[in-house]
């Protein structure tokens, strides 16, 4: 049986959602292009995000910063030392793997053997250089990030997990690989600048922190927030657009004195701000959104709490959004390896403030993806996008019931002409009425018009609903008030 997220991979590609990266060339692994209708839903993702986070609230800014930084930025913030992956090679077929996630999938398949594995791991003697403990709550959450190479060799040669490529067990020494991908600035070999691609858009808000201080009226609390791409060498294959080595994120810093502010407060009114974009503004299905709370092995040092709204993908509950309390861990960094101060005056006391910080982290293609997965329905011969309207890549589809006849046609056209200027539309008059309603359930275009004979007399159309498939005849008038309305609901 094809599953669900084969169907949503090959609806992607038939409908110009997504297509594999540099295909014309046998692809690239973990790269993908956004096709015409694609980059109209990915841009509505990231537009509506812009307008709630940053437009319609006055206590965030937004930034753009370069795409390439300083070396002594992914320094600071520790990257370049401390942002890696565990990765196994198997010696049979030189399949490469992430470690944590070739465990993390092999207990999720083996659940009801848990209890099992631990009592076994309890029960033979171990090196002095592991901490038992640690690895029985890895096992007993799932989740072994944040675990030694001594630790997760441990757990691979207890489960005796095979390498899902070939079935043998012959794994290398876990090891780890640094995600950022490095660039050699100049053209003289041998006298480049060592610069990296940003891992995450965040460092660009502390980087430019005093800048902002600076040049804006800001007063804390208050938040930077960026929307761009990040790059990690990332090698898990697999699931379409879930983790990808590009990929497009938006972060907010949200900058505050916990002196005068209560993080606990700030972090839930952050997590009710990310639910309710979730649910009211993408349209998605609660049941299928949950909270996970980062374990203390799997949380960064400096972090006071992590947690995770995860999305119910067809391969399980995965991180769609993280919130962290970074407390002042970041701007200290820059503030030790810049040796300038960065701080913010308090103007009521004068007195200088490092602020703390929250952070919410989305990947926009992870919204995307979910976005694609939450509409996903097969009713019979159809299968139907059911996008929430006011992201849906086209609102309103017009057609001419016959491609034949010029003056439906025309009237269509004419339709369409003035409904476009202000609703992003679609013209089709290929193929039958039948094959071109199924197109548009496929891409999710809520509504379709069509233009029949009726429509030359009495200056009517029919408007047909995505959803119920139900029809309702309008004047071509009130078109324009009809769809603003629904869009505006
Ligand atoms: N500044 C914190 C940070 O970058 P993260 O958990 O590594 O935290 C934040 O990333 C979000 O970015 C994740 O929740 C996920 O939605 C998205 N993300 C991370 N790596 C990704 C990848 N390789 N491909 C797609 N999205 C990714």
């Amino acid at each position: 049986m094809v599953d669900k997220m084969d169907k949503i991979v090959a609806l992607a590609k038939r409908r110009g959602f997504i297509f594999p990266g540099s295909e014309l060339y046998g692809g690239l692994a973990n790269t993908y292009d956004y096709g015409p209708v694609g980059a109209e839903l990915l841009r509505n993702i990231k537009n509506l995000w812009w307008e709630t986070f940053i437009h319609r609230r006055t206590d965030i800014v937004g930034l753009d910063a370069s795409l390439i930084s300083h070396q002594k930025v992914w320094e600071a913030s520790g990257h370049t030392t401390g942002f890696s992956d565990v990765l196994i090679d198997c010696k049979e077929c030189k399949h490469r793997i992430r470690a944590d996630h070739l465990i993390e999938d092999y207990l999720g398949e083996h659940e009801q053997k848990i209890d099992e594995f631990i009592e076994l791991f309890t029960s033979v003697p171990h090196s002095a250089d592991i901490d038992p403990e640690r690895i029985k709550t890895g096992i007993a959450n799932k989740k072994v990030e944040g675990l030694t190479l001594l630790e997760v060799e441990t757990i691979l040669n207890h489960l005796k997990i095979p390498c899902p490529n070939c079935g043998k067990f012959a794994w290398t020494t876990p090891r780890k690989f640094n995600l950022l991908f490095p660039v050699h600035l100049g053209i003289v070999m041998g006298d480049q600048a060592l610069a990296y691609l940003r891992g995450e858009t965040a460092q660009g808000m502390f980087v430019n922190f005093e800048n902002v201080v600076n040049s804006t009226r800001v007063r804390l609390p208050f938040g930077i927030a960026q929307l761009g791409k990040s790059f990690r060498n990332e090698v898990t294959l697999g699931n379409s657009v879930f983790r990808t080595i590009e990929f497009e994120q938006g972060e907010i810093e949200y900058f505050f004195d916990p002196e005068s502010e209560s993080w606990e407060k700030l972090f839930d009114s952050w997590k009710e701000s990310m639910w309710h974009f979730v649910v009211h503004s993408l349209g998605i299905r609660e049941e299928n959104i949950r909270w996970r709370v980062h374990t203390d092995d799997e949380r960064s040092f400096y972090s006071k709490r992590t947690e995770d709204l995860e999305y119910n993908f067809p391969f399980g509950f995965k991180e769609l959004w993280g919130l962290a309390y970074r407390t002042d861990y970041d701007l200290k960094q820059h503030i030790k390896h810049s040796g300038k101060e960065l701080f913010i005056v308090d103007p009521k006391t004068n007195k200088k403030i490092t602020p703390h910080v929250i952070e919410p982290a989305v990947g926009i293609n992870r919204l995307f993806l979910m976005v694609l997965s939450d509409a996903y329905y097969e009713e019979g011969e159809r299968v139907v996008l059911r996008i929430a309207p006011r992201i849906a890549p086209f609102k309103v589809a017009v057609f001419p019931l016959l491609a034949n006849k010029e003056e439906l046609v025309t009237k269509a056209k004419g339709i369409f002409e003035t409904l476009r200027v202000q609703i992003p539309c679609m013209f089709d008059d290929r193929g039958n009425i039948g094959k071109r309603y199924l197109y548009q359930d496929e891409i999710g275009t809520p509504w379709c018009v069509t233009v029949d004979f009726d429509s030359l007399e009495d200056g009517t159309v029919t408007v047909r609903d995505r959803d119920t498939t139900e029809q309702v005849r309008l004047p071509i008038a009130e078109l324009f008030s009809y769809f603003s309305k629904k869009l505006s609901q």
